[in-house]
């Protein structure tokens, strides 16, 4: 039996949860300073509870010069006084778990801020001292230089001088972030204990943030190497020795068979990865109306060890990224998602969710239908459950991080703060503005996006098949419609899509389930019987079926 406060106690629990992401800042600001905090946050957790997400990630709340939202990193082990307090944090890790929410957090390590003080310590030591090895220096800036360049709408160079040290440093996202040198032991070690402050606190896992970039080697892209694996195996050792039922989760941006190595042998690397290219190809399946781009990146998805997981998303904090698509792909998405130039971020698009959809409720619906039944652990990102817009005119990433708006009073109801002392002004235009798009609304409103997310997600908790079953793709010839079956033990699910905006029909070839009776599992309402002959579906424009076939 489990206490009330404890979780319970399952070593897999990553594959079923859905997992919400938010940043503290954003949430909700109990204080009235213009910024969201960890009180305003443990205010909120009923909303979370009844959306019915079951984990929380939470994006860096650490001390930082906020030049890259928090992933700036200025001290590892405290909290960012306009969040609260280290006691606030703690309280909210306690109340979460009161209610069997699990809460994640963030391990960035590849880099710190430059305000860090391991950094201010290494430039000010002699050259080749333990304290500048640090991080990663050079006389010139030509090292490396088979390694691309991740931000570029702000960088040239992964190398910045600095006139102190009169030295270049390594840094493989904005030059205020120097990367940490993981050839020098120490490093692993200091990281190491940040690691294990957080678990002491209480959080149930941690993202590896920026994780395939930890080692660089001449003459490589810097990228994956076998050392960076290395060193993940001596984290992932620490873990198991000392603490149960932890998580970590690889950020790593890169080809299918690339991110298979993070899960190494299933026991020795990361429990979880995101799966990246899925992501672009499901705007692109619905935007070109054909499941191609769909079925095909998961056929050259390599089978993953029993105890992995992907996650799975259709938006986060950052732009929509198009580093895993082919160049024609990109053009393609860029011309589809991102007309105007305003719109691009770095190799992406910095919009949301129900905006890339053209606030097609629909479109909204049918893409969450995928996110919740391929394979893998979804993630629902703050503020898409209702729909939110965005402000691209914000600059960098800052026009998908709006504050919540939970109803129409002033600031959206997010903070009691003066308009100008806000992090960021809410959303106020009349399509997306708070006025129109709130949590109130649409906690009213039995018919709104909130209600509906809330169905799908109660629906799909119900059914382990959906987090841990495999999947088998039905090709029938109308290939606007993506037609999969996910198994696990005796549950067997047929999902079907039609990924375009006219009506459709297709005929399945479901031979093998003969004499079975699927029932569509929203209204629990049975189907006609699949006999041997093809099985006819029909379909309203951007229709999905979920049908249950075994149980
Ligand atoms: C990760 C984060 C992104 C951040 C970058 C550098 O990619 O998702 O928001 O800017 O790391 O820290």
């Amino acid at each position: 039996m489990t206490q009330p406060g404890e979780i319970m106690d399952d070593p897999l629990w990553y594959k079923d949860v859905i997992v919400y992401q938010l940043h503290v800042k954003t949430f909700f600001d109990s204080n009235g300073d213009g910024y969201g905090d960890f009180a305003g946050l443990i205010e909120k957790l009923d909303y979370i509870e009844q959306l019915g997400v079951n984990c929380i990630w939470i994006l860096p709340f650490y001390p930082s010069p906020l030049r890259d939202d928090g992933y700036d990193i200025a001290d590892y082990v405290s909290i960012n006084p306009l969040y609260g307090t280290m006691q606030d944090a703690k309280n909210f890790i306690k109340e979460a778990h009161r209610r069997n929410i699990r809460v994640i957090t963030e391990l960035v390590i590849n880099h710190t801020s430059d305000q860090h003080e391991w950094f201010k310590r290494a430039k000010a030591a002699p050259p080749d001292s333990n304290e500048r090895n640090y991080y990663v220096w050079s006389d010139t800036d030509t090292k490396f230089d088979d390694a691309r360049i991740i931000f570029i709408d702000t960088e040239a160079s992964n190398w910045t001088w600095d006139s102190t040290a009169k030295a270049y440093y390594w840094h493989r996202f904005f030059s205020h972030q120097p990367d940490l040198n993981f050839d020098n032991p120490e490093v692993t070690n200091a990281v190491l204990d940040v690691m294990r402050f957080w678990l002491d606190i209480g959080v149930d896992g941690f993202r590896l943030d920026a994780i395939p970039y930890l080692i660089e080697r001449e003459g490589t892209n810097c990228e994956n190497l076998p050392e960076t694996h290395a060193i993940l195996k001596q984290f992932r050792a620490a873990l198991d020795k000392d603490y149960k039922n932890k998580l970590f989760l690889a950020e790593a941006n890169q080809w299918p068979a690339d991110v298979i190595q993070y899960f190494g042998s299933g026991t020795d690397e990361c429990h979880m990865a995101y799966h990246f290219p899925l992501m672009p190809r499901i705007f692109m399946a619905l935007h070109q109306q054909t499941r191609t781009p769909i079925v095909e990146i998961m056929r050259q998805t390599p089978d993953i060890p029993e105890s992995c997981q992907w996650a799975i998303f259709l938006r986060n904090h950052d732009e929509l990224t198009l580093e895993m698509v082919t160049d024609e792909e990109r053009d393609y998405m860029y011309a589809a998602y991102a007309e105007h130039p305003i719109m691009r971020c770095n190799v992406g698009i910095r919009r949301r969710l129900a905006p890339l959809l053209e606030n097609s409720r629909p479109r909204v619906e049918l893409a969450n239908s995928l996110l919740f039944s391929m394979p893998g652990t979804p993630i629902v990102y703050y503020g898409d459950e209702i729909g939110m817009g965005d402000n691209v005119y914000l600059g960098d990433r800052n026009g998908v991080r709006t504050p919540m708006q939970w109803n129409g009073d002033r600031n959206g109801g997010f903070s009691r703060a003066s308009f100008a002392q806000l992090y960021s002004p809410p959303l106020m235009d009349p399509v997306s503005g708070y006025q129109v798009i709130n949590v109130e609304a649409q906690q009213l409103d039995k018919s709104s996006l909130l209600h509906w997310m809330r169905r799908i997600i109660r629906l799909r908790k119900q059914y382990k098949v959906f987090g841990r079953g495999t999947i088998e793709f039905i090709e029938p010839a109308n290939r606007k419609v993506l037609a999969y079956i996910r198994r696990y033990e005796n549950e067997t699910v047929l999902c079907l899509a039609n990924l375009s905006y006219s009506p459709q029909s297709a005929d399945l070839h479901l031979e093998k389930y003969a004499g079975k009776t699927p029932v569509e599992m929203f209204g629990m309402e049975a189907f006609h019987e699949i006999t041997e002959q093809p099985y006819v579906v029909t379909f309203a424009p951007y229709g999905f079926y979920w049908l249950l076939l075994e149980k």
